[in-house]
């Protein structure tokens, strides 16, 4: 990643952190998180990768599931990692580090599961990002990349004009490609619906009316998945 486009993420991220945005999103991705997951079938033993962990709910709720494992919360913005250590500083099975996930601070083949909600439209270069997890990943580990900004979904285009830091709005397809590009097997795509029920008003800024925001929830949100192969396994790496 470029030092620019680190930065600016970094200097944004913090921003929202500062403005205890971090925790606030717990409850807007919670419903489309759960579903994953149950689909991640963690095993007590697994450790995992939470990419892009901002304050560490997710990485809370992984580390329930995995009492004999270890959860590594990775996030570029440092004062999103400061939050999340002091959210969850009784957690010893967790660890929070600061880090983009174009060069994970972390050894290879470590992790069975890796994880990343609602970030990976953000990544400068996602090709290499999702690399870097496969290199992170045991043979027969998987990742599971959640998102709600992408290309198939009409009702969140408007967001680029909405965010201050550039995005990326991939297809489902080709987000699909780059799991088998980085030399993913068993790539699958899906949606994820979000169950809440709009407002009957809406006032915020990122949707139109509560229509599109209703439209955009029963679109739902993109789960691409794939599974690093084992040794001896044939890898779709092109
Ligand atoms: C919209 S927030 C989502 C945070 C958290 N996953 C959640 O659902 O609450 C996106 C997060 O991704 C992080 N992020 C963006 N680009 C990143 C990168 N290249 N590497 C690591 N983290 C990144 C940001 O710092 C931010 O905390």
């Amino acid at each position: 990643m470029s030092d620019l486009s680190s930065e600016q993420l970094r200097t944004e991220f913090n921003r929202w952190a500062e403005a205890g945005r971090g925790e606030g999103m717990e409850h807007d991705h919670l419903p489309i998180t759960l579903p994953v997951v149950d689909l991640m079938q963690l095993r007590p033993t697994d450790n995992v990768l939470d990419a892009g962990c901002g304050a560490g709910w997710l990485s809370r709720l992984l580390a329930e599931q995995v009492p004999e494992g270890r959860v590594i919360g990775m996030d570029l913005s440092d004062e999103m990692v400061r939050r999340a250590r002091k959210n969850y500083s009784d957690l010893s099975h967790v660890m929070f580090v600061v880090g983009g996930v174009d060069e994970i601070p972390w050894e290879g083949e470590f992790f069975d599961k890796a994880v990343s909600v609602e970030s990976a439209y953000y990544w400068p270069d996602p090709a290499r990002g999702l690399r870097e997890i496969f290199r992170v990943l045991r043979g027969g580990g998987s990742a599971w990349i959640l998102i709600n900004y992408y290309r198939d979904n009409p009702h969140c285009h408007q967001w680029e004009k909405l965010l201050p830091v550039p995005t990326k709005l991939l297809s489902a397809d080709a987000w699909a490609q780059l799991f088998r590009d980085a030399g993913f097997a068993d790539v699958a795509h899906r949606r994820i619906v979000d169950p809440t029920p709009a407002p009957e008003v809406y006032t915020g800024r990122w949707f139109r009316d509560a229509a599109q925001l209703r439209a955009f929830r029963q679109e739902g949100a993109l789960l691409v998945s794939g599974v690093r192969p084992t040794f001896g396994q044939t890898e779709a790496r092109g």
